[in-house]
């Protein structure tokens, strides 16, 4: 019998209607389009703005999307995986009411934290499950409501991130297609650079913490861009190494979008043309967790069966990470 490999068959994916340009920032803070281009390669993000909503609905609509487009039944889901930073509350876990909502009834459900590459990890543990032969589909879902945890006033970080939701469907592939290699790595160094300081264990919310403004993102983004440079770029190259793959072999990169720049710099260290580069910072921003299923999502028509794809990541914690995966089907 021919090895199990775990193949993405489905994506789908969702973002909120509003749009916040770079324009619209130049009103609420000291800065503007020209700086916030050139030093990210961001023109917009979406912003889920109604009362109430958190980032369960912006899953639950990527995960009906994908439904709706592949024709599953959500009653054949064994486990539904949400990757997220930005959990609908602290406790009860978004993922498991976000698989109830979809009429996943039979899976079950939970989520995974690891920042920025939260989507990247959860396709390692996706693949995973389906590699050991005990599950048959797994609903991987990355979803962020970043606007929930940024300070509007800090320009550091608010011009930055974006609202977004994006999900796959892995399944078992007996033609060897899906996730071949992955190289994933952290490191607790990163711990001071990018955190939300209250909220947690350590520093439970007070009436001082909320007063200092300590629940919502601070990130030295000097330091964390110098690691994320080095880091993406690392990983890459020694996944490409390791699978003895050319520039020539890779078909796409599909890279966490935090800056335009750190994208650049880890396609240089592979050699890759920019036309095998994947872009679509410039109409979201970064969305965290669900940058790498929105890529899927919006070029799934350019990918075709075979392509060599290469995934990578850096995020707080630091966490990053490379995936090197072959895409399993043509879209009509
Ligand atoms: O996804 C998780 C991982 N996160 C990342 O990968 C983000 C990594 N970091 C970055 O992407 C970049 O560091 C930023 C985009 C956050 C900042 O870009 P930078 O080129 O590192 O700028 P900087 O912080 O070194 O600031 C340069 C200058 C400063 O002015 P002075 O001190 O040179 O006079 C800042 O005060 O730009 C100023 N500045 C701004 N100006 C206009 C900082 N933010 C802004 C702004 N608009 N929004």
């Amino acid at each position: 019998m021919s090895k199990i490999t775990a193949a993405i068959t489905a994506v789908g994916a969702y973002v909120p209607d509003f749009v916040l340009s770079n324009q619209v920032l130049e009103t609420m803070i000291d800065t503007n389009d020209e700086w916030i281009t050139t030093r990210t390669g961001i023109k917009e993000r979406r912003i889920l703005k109604e009362k109430g909503k958190g980032t369960s609905f912006l899953a639950i609509k990527a995960a009906q999307n994908l439904i709706e487009k592949s024709g599953i039944n959500p009653e054949d889901i064994d486990l539904v995986l949400l990757a997220t930073a930005t959990p609908d509350m602290p406790v009860a876990s978004t993922g498991v009411y976000v698989a109830s909502q979809i009429g996943a009834v039979n899976a079950f459900a939970y989520d995974l934290q690891a920042a920025c590459s939260s989507f990247l990890y959860g396709m390692s543990t996706a693949a995973s499950y389906i590699q050991s032969g005990r599950y048959k589909k797994v609903l991987l879902i990355g979803a962020d409501k970043m606007s929930s945890i940024i300070d509007y006033t800090d320009r550091a970080t608010c011009i930055i991130f974006g609202d977004g939701a994006g999900a796959v469907l892995f399944e078992p592939n007996e033609e060897g297609m899906g996730l071949q290699d992955e190289y994933l790595r952290s490191d607790g160094i990163g711990r001071e650079y990018l955190k939300i300081d209250a909220g947690g264990s350590i520093l439970p919310a007070s009436a001082e913490t909320v007063q200092n403004g300590q629940h919502t993102v601070f990130q030295d983004g000097k330091t964390v861009f110098k690691y994320a440079v080095s880091g993406m770029a690392d990983v890459s190259e020694k996944i490409m190494q390791r699978n003895d793959l050319t520039h020539n072999d890779v078909n796409w990169l599909l890279a966490h979008q935090a800056n335009k720049r750190i994208i650049d710099a880890t396609a240089e260290r592979m050699g890759l043309d920019e036309s095998k580069v994947l872009i679509n910072i410039h109409r979201y921003g970064n969305t965290t967790s669900a940058t790498l299923p929105l890529l899927m999502h919006d070029f799934e028509k350019q990918l075709k069966k075979g392509d060599n794809l290469i995934f990578a990541a850096f995020g707080g914690g630091f966490t990053w990470g490379s995936i090197y995966l072959k895409w399993a089907y043509d879209t009509k």
